[in-house]
């Protein structure tokens, strides 16, 4: 027998070969929509390592600081962001050892924040209800964080010139060798303004005099539509559509580029993305719908053939709880139900069609426990084989049964649930649910004997916020 050779050595100064995948993204054309005259090809930078177009900057952010001495070995990169530059950073900088700190607005969602600490960030929450100057604001903490940690890197991808020279060294190139030479307009969005000044300066290299046209596909509600329409600064709105949209012009924006803009709406934004997944099954997030939607828009005007290139930022993934989740788009009135004009219009999930998590009274307290567990929700409407509400369970029953003796999670829900209902019919008033609530009840919503749903707190509250008359919601800002 041979002796065993040793065990390969692992060479520590190379970086792990997954930043080798990032760009090189490939490009598809659409061919399930009406593109006009025009021919529309997709950019699919969801197909990235970290699931966006910002895991190029990342690489080129963090390779400029490096080259430059700013980023030394043992260093800490630290930005100011929640959203995909987090992610991109946290992967990059990861991977080549360094430490990663990222300042987080406490409005962001928790499952971006799971994200960028599964991937080794660490997290400072500061208020998102402040702006620029106050000294909690996000940037500005991360500014503060970078002078006073030893070795620390403000990677700033607002002011960064590394951001745009990213697109401009490898988004365009290959968008150009894709097109074989042969492109009319690209349509981009704009959040820190990385993509529309690399791509623009671009392609105005190899087609100058604009040869090729930049299309700018804004969120309503953002600021940059009307500067570039009319150079006038506005108030900015809301807008739910993440990525892109801004109430400032960003540093490295150079707004001069964009040759045609279009505005559009969170609700367009949507339908756009969520139809380009059933009809091409391309998973993007919620900017690959305005970007799809402006683009679209474009090509249906064109009178001449024309070939039009646009991107996927991000991938789908980020979106299944929002954007791709037919309650919450319910919820947040970008799906209209027909209306009753009754109590069964605030009921966010119907029985009849399938939608309410329920137990059967002789299921036992752990199924209960766990099916309330795992939809996140803190009671349940027992029904029993015909359909009737019989009861009602919530955690309070649960810890009445179990807390001396956990063996009665064996017992069945009839055991534990409340059978004193706070039925309403359909045709009952508002104050009629508050009446109920105070008493620290959900509502069941009976036709007669058919069960049609519950309507909690929450549900009451969404209800009332959707009727809220527009101009008195206070503008939500965004954080790339
Ligand atoms: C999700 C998302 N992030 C970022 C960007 C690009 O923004 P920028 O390069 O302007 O930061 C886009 C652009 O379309 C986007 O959709």
């Amino acid at each position: 027998m041979s002796q065993s050779s040793p065990a390969p050595s692992i060479a520590h100064n190379k970086p792990p070969e997954i930043l080798s995948l990032i760009g090189d993204t490939p490009l598809v054309e659409v061919t399930q929509f009406d593109t006009g005259t025009c021919r529309l090809f997709l950019k699919l930078e969801n197909q990235n390592p970290g699931g966006s177009i910002k895991d190029r900057i990342a690489l080129s952010m963090i390779e400029a600081a490096e080259v430059e001495g700013k980023l030394e070995p043992g260093g800490t990169v630290i930005e100011a962001t929640a959203g995909n530059t987090g992610l991109g950073l946290a992967l990059v900088a990861g991977a080549k050892g360094y430490r990663v700190v990222l300042v987080i607005p406490d409005k962001m969602s928790q499952e971006k924040i799971s994200h960028v600490r599964a991937l080794g960030a660490e997290v400072r929450i500061t208020r998102s209800d402040v702006t620029r100057g106050h000294p909690e604001y996000y940037q500005d903490v991360a500014f503060r964080l970078a002078e006073e940690i030893r070795g620390g890197f403000y990677v700033n991808q607002f002011g960064n010139p590394a951001n745009p020279l990213a697109h401009e060294r490898t988004t365009g190139p290959e968008i150009w060798e894709q097109m074989r030479h042969d492109v009319d307009a690209v349509v981009v969005g704009v959040g820190s303004g990385g993509t529309l000044t690399g791509l623009g300066r671009f392609f105005n290299r190899v087609k100058p005099r604009r040869g090729i046209e930049m299309v700018l596909a804004d969120p309503t509600g953002s600021i940059l539509y009307e500067y570039v329409k009319t150079g006038q600064l506005v108030e900015s709105g809301s807008w739910a559509v993440e990525g892109i949209g801004e109430d400032f012009v960003p540093e490295i924006a150079d707004m001069s580029l964009v040759t045609e803009a279009y505005e559009i709406d969170d609700e367009d934004s949507f339908a756009a993305a969520r139809e380009l997944l059933h009809k091409e099954g391309i998973f993007g997030g919620s900017s690959t719908g305005t970007l799809l939607a402006g683009a679209l828009r474009y090509c249906r005007e064109q009178t001449k053939p024309k070939r039009v290139v646009t991107l996927v930022p991000d991938t789908g993934n980020k979106y299944l709880s929002k954007m791709y989740d037919n309650f919450w788009m319910a919820e947040q009135g970008f799906i209209h139900r027909p209306p009753h004009g009754d109590l069964s219009d605030l009921i966010s999930h119907r029985y009849e069609a399938g939608e309410v998590i329920t137990v059967g009274p002789d299921d036992s307290l752990l199924t209960a426990f766990k099916r309330m567990r795992d939809s996140d929700v803190s009671q349940l409407p027992v029904v029993d084989k015909s359909g009737r509400a019989i009861g009602i369970i919530d955690e309070s029953d649960l810890l009445v049964k179990v807390h001396r003796e956990p063996s009665h999670f064996n017992d069945p829900v009839s055991t534990a649930m409340t059978d004193q209902l706070e039925t309403l019919p359909p045709d009952a008033k508002i104050t009629d649910l508050l009446g109920v609530f105070d008493r620290g009840r959900v509502t069941i919503v009976m036709d007669g004997n058919k069960f049609l749903g519950l309507i909690t707190r929450t549900d009451l509250l969404s209800y009332l916020r959707l009727h809220m008359p527009k101009s008195s919601a206070p503008p939500e800002r965004e954080f790339v």
